[in-house]
């Protein structure tokens, strides 16, 4: 199925914005898929504006359950959702004078109704040919739109938690991903969400718009705080805060996934402008602090493939092909390295590792719901 089947163009000013949309969350950074993208985006005449869709992080709007779905199960998760940035945003940021600003430099009328603003800020779904914004970014925005994997992750097989058997529960976890959805153990597929949004890979937002380009963004600090909703496992008593190996998980794959997105918004380009050297400076940062952790692990020969990846294609303008092709080879990595190490082994990153003091805002409390 081509990974543009939805994406539905609209003009306006003079200026192409794409709404909708998107596959290519579900394939990571599968190579396959990647070279589709750049065919959209580099020979395609869709896209001046084009959303952070390109790099997966809108899911398909057809098939968006929205978080109510969740709620009927997920009633811990759901609270620990409605305290964060990515619950407000859906009344906070249309209201917002400088939302409004940068729509209007961009010719947007309605943040709400037609603007590539839909991608990042809100869950978009798709009912009876209507594209409406139901929430801001909530569950399937980071795993996946769920209509296919709902019933499928939530039914042990059509059996019980005690009845189904191991090989019953690892098919039906297999197949909730095929369908889709997007586990807190595929890390990496994870952070391309966040960092597709936070790294805002995106040139005229940045030079028109005046939009911010991205966030000042590191996945331990960033995902600990107000977003972690660890709840599930611990039946609701606690809100489990990643222990010293996933951190050192997500602080690798974090830089990795910030080194990849940065070379992709660097390939996308095409005026001396702050976003060019913004998205260069984003993807030299990210190899730097990866060049020091792979110092502090020698045992894991895979970092010092990424630093060199990041030295391989040069940080300019008119360079797309071989940042596209470094950016393909970073994500081939980063697959593999979430593949076979889970941070045991990496003692060596905790002195780089962001602290609980840096964390971005407070995790809920378990157990306030039930
Ligand atoms: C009918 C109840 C039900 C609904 C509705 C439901 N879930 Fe679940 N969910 C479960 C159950 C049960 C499990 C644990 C299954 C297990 O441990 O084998 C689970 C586990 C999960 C997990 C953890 C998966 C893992 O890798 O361990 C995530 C993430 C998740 N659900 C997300 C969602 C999202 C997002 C929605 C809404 C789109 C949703 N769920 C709707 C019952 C539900
Ligand atoms: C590529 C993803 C992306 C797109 C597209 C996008 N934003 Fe944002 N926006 C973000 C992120 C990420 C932040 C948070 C930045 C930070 O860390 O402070 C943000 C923050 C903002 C803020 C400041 C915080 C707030 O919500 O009040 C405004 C205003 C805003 N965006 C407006 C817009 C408007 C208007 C559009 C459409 C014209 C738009 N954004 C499109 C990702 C995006
Ligand atoms: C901003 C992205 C994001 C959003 C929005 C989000 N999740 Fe998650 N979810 C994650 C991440 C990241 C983890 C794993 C965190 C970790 O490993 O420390 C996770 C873990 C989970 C788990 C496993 C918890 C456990 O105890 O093991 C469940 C269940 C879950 N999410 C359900 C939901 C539901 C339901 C919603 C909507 C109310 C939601 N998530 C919204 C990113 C998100
Ligand atoms: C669909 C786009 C999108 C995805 C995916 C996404 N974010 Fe965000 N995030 C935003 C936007 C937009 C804001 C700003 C919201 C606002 O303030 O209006 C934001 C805000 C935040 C904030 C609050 C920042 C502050 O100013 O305090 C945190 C923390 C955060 N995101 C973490 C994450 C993490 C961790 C992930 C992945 C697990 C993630 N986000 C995935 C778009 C996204």
């Amino acid at each position: 199925m081509p990974p543009y089947r939805r994406c539905r163009t609209i003009t306006k000013g003079g200026i192409v914005i794409l709404v909708g949309s998107v596959r290519p969350v579900r394939n990571g950074g599968h190579r396959r898929n990647s070279t589709a993208q750049s065919i959209v985006l580099f020979t395609g005449g869709c896209a001046a504006l084009f959303a952070c869709a390109a790099y997966g992080a809108a899911p398909e709007p057809a098939k968006i359950t929205g978080p109510n779905a969740c709620a009927e199960c997920h009633k811990q998760e759901v609270e620990a959702w409605r305290g964060t940035h990515h619950f407000n945003t859906f009344r906070q940021m249309p209201r917002d004078a400088e939302a409004k600003a940068i729509a209007d430099r961009l010719g947007v009328k309605r943040i709400k109704v037609e603007s590539l603003c839909l991608n990042c800020h809100f869950t978009v779904q798709e009912k009876n040919n209507q594209i409406e914004p139901i929430a801001g970014i909530s569950c399937e925005s980071c795993h996946g739109a769920a209509q296919d994997w709902i019933k499928v992750h939530s039914g042990y097989s059509g059996k019980t938690a005690t009845t189904e058997s191991k090989e019953e529960a690892s098919r039906r976890w297999q197949l909730a991903e095929e369908k889709g959805m997007i586990r807190p153990s595929r890390l990496y597929r994870l952070a391309k969400n966040c960092f597709g949004c936070h790294v805002v890979p995106h040139e005229q937002l940045v030079n028109v718009g005046g939009h911010k380009p991205g966030s000042a963004f590191e996945l331990v600090s960033w995902s600990q705080g107000e977003v972690r909703h660890n709840t599930w496992t611990s039946k609701g008593k606690d809100n489990i805060a990643a222990g010293a190996a996933r951190r050192r998980m997500l602080y690798l794959v974090g830089l990795g996934v910030e080194l990849e997105t940065a070379l992709r918004g660097v390939a996308k380009a095409t005026v001396r402008r702050p976003y060019a050297f913004l998205m260069a400076q984003r993807a030299e940062r990210a190899r730097k602090q990866l060049a020091v952790a792979a110092k502090a692990v020698p045992s894991v020969p895979e970092i010092g493939k990424l630093v060199e990846l990041g030295h391989a294609a040069g940080l300019k303008l008119n360079n797309q092909r071989s940042l596209i092709s470094a950016a393909d080879e970073v994500a081939k990595i980063l697959e593999h390295i979430t593949a076979i190490y889970d941070g045991s082994s990496m003692a060596g990153l905790d002195g780089l590792i962001p602290g609980p003091e840096t964390y971005k805002g407070t995790a809920r409390k378990a157990a306030t719901v039930n």
